[in-house]
């Protein structure tokens, strides 16, 4: 009797012992320290998660609500996923108590209530986020990008927004995820990117855009995309329409410094330029040039012709007219371009007399063997003849002071 006693009260110690150890419904692995409760149907987050856990995998449950005390005391844990669990609600401050997580994995759910500091943790940890396939609807969004504003995910590295039916993005959605490496828009709806829409990311490397609803970018989106610089920018899997109107976004395929996954950015339409890669496409290909016939081509040459004769005119007279205004002036102009004219060939004239005379050679010679002698020039041709002049043209006045014989009169 007393045996069986000591041996009930010992079970009765014992199986509350164990719960302490892993919670009920889940398993445990010491060497790991992971805790792990995979379809077990859970309500809630189970209490008394080990303390020494660093990875908390909870996923396919039932689970609708995050709360405040949801994870308390869990300073270790570094890892938690919580994928595929109906959450529809993440209540204010619901991982903060975890100083030491990482990595948080909310995939497959469908939340509809994010309270602004349901991110927020102390000294942001956070360096990966995944909600993919997680947003129930446009709500939802907005509580998310208001719930990134306020977490202080300065540290976060990696967001995965991908399949959450995403029509748009609100401007300056990740302006406060400065450090923020990757992200992952593929699998929405997106059919346009705004001017502002990637604002604040200047660490971003990679950013995926595959399996949206883009037709096309437009200036302003391609402007966006080009301030990101030389990362990587997925665009592939769009329906994109090879019309005129997306010509800019080719040019931009040709010329950006960003790596684009060229490969798989394909025309959906026209039917003619179906599965046609973007970057292959000339303009004419996508109808911004209409094909010219060689006969329309001659009588464009034609008439540029008679254009180019137009203008010749015109101009011819506009410079006559020009002149004829300016009629005094030119006659004046003529007349002093007559009488330097005159003054250079009577120069010569002498000159030539000069150099025919034995006598005078030697001076003239010495007299153009530079200005630096001008004086002595000026001695020398004191002692000519009084008959004799010497104009050396205009530009040499020094010789022409000397000149004896009366200025000539035109
Ligand atoms: C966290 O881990 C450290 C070192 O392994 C340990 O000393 C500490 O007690 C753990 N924290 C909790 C709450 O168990
Ligand atoms: C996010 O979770 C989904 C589904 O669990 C997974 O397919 C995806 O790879 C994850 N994203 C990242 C960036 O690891
Ligand atoms: C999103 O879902 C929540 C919960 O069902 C609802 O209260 C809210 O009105 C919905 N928002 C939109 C834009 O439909
Ligand atoms: C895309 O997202 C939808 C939900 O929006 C999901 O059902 C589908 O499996 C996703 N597809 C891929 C390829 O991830
Ligand atoms: C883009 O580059 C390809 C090949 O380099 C060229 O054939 C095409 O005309 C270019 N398109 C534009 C719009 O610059």
């Amino acid at each position: 009797m007393c045996i069986f006693a000591v041996l009930v009260f010992l079970a009765i110690l014992c199986v509350p012992c164990q719960c302490l150890e892993c919670p009920f419904g889940c398993e445990c692995f010491g060497v790991t320290r992971t805790v792990k409760c995979v379809s077990k149907d859970l309500l809630t987050v189970p209490p008394s998660i080990p303390g020494y856990t660093r990875t908390v995998i909870i996923t396919g449950n039932n689970i609708h609500q995050i709360a405040p005390d949801s994870f308390t005391e869990l300073e270790n844990v570094t890892n938690i996923i919580l994928s595929n669990n109906r959450i529809t609600e993440m209540a204010s401050h619901s991982f903060s108590a975890l100083i030491n997580l990482r990595f948080l994995d909310l995939s497959g759910n469908q939340l509809a209530l994010i309270h602004p500091e349901a991110l927020s943790i102390p000294s942001s940890p956070l360096q990966e986020l995944n909600l993919s396939r997680s947003l129930y609807n446009f709500t939802a969004l907005t509580d998310l990008t208001t719930a990134l504003r306020w977490g202080g995910l300065g540290g976060l590295l990696r967001l995965d927004l991908s399949g959450n039916r995403l029509s748009l993005l609100p401007p300056g959605m990740f302006s406060h995820l400065p450090s923020l490496q990757q992200l992952f828009l593929t699998n929405n709806s997106l059919v346009a990117v705004y001017s502002g829409t990637f604002s604040g990311m200047n660490r971003l490397e990679m950013l995926d855009l595959t399996h949206n609803s883009f037709t096309t970018f437009r200036a302003d989106a391609l402007q966006e995309l080009e301030k990101l610089g030389n990362i990587h920018i997925l665009l592939g899997n769009n329906p994109y329409a090879c019309s005129c109107d997306i010509h800019n976004f080719v040019t931009w395929l040709n010329e950006s410094r960003a790596q684009v996954d060229v490969d798989s950015v394909r025309c959906a339409s026209p039917k003619g330029l179906t599965n046609i890669q973007l970057t292959g496409l000339s303009v004419q290909a996508i109808g911004c040039v209409a094909p010219v016939p060689a006969e329309m081509a001659d009588i464009t040459l034609q008439t540029s012709y008679v254009f180019l004769g137009l203008v010749l005119g015109f101009v011819g007279m506009v410079f006559l007219f020009v002149v004829y205004l300016n009629r005094k002036g030119m006659k004046k102009w003529i007349n002093e371009m007559r009488d330097a004219c005159r003054d250079v060939l009577e120069g010569y004239h002498y000159r030539f007399e000069i150099d025919s005379d034995p006598r005078l050679g030697q001076i003239s010679a010495e007299n153009s063997n530079g200005r630096t002698q001008g004086h002595s020039g000026i001695a020398f041709s004191q002692q000519l003849p009084n008959d004799t002049c010497i104009v050396q043209g205009p530009a040499n006045r020094q010789a022409k002071q000397v000149t004896t014989s009366p200025p000539v009169k035109l």
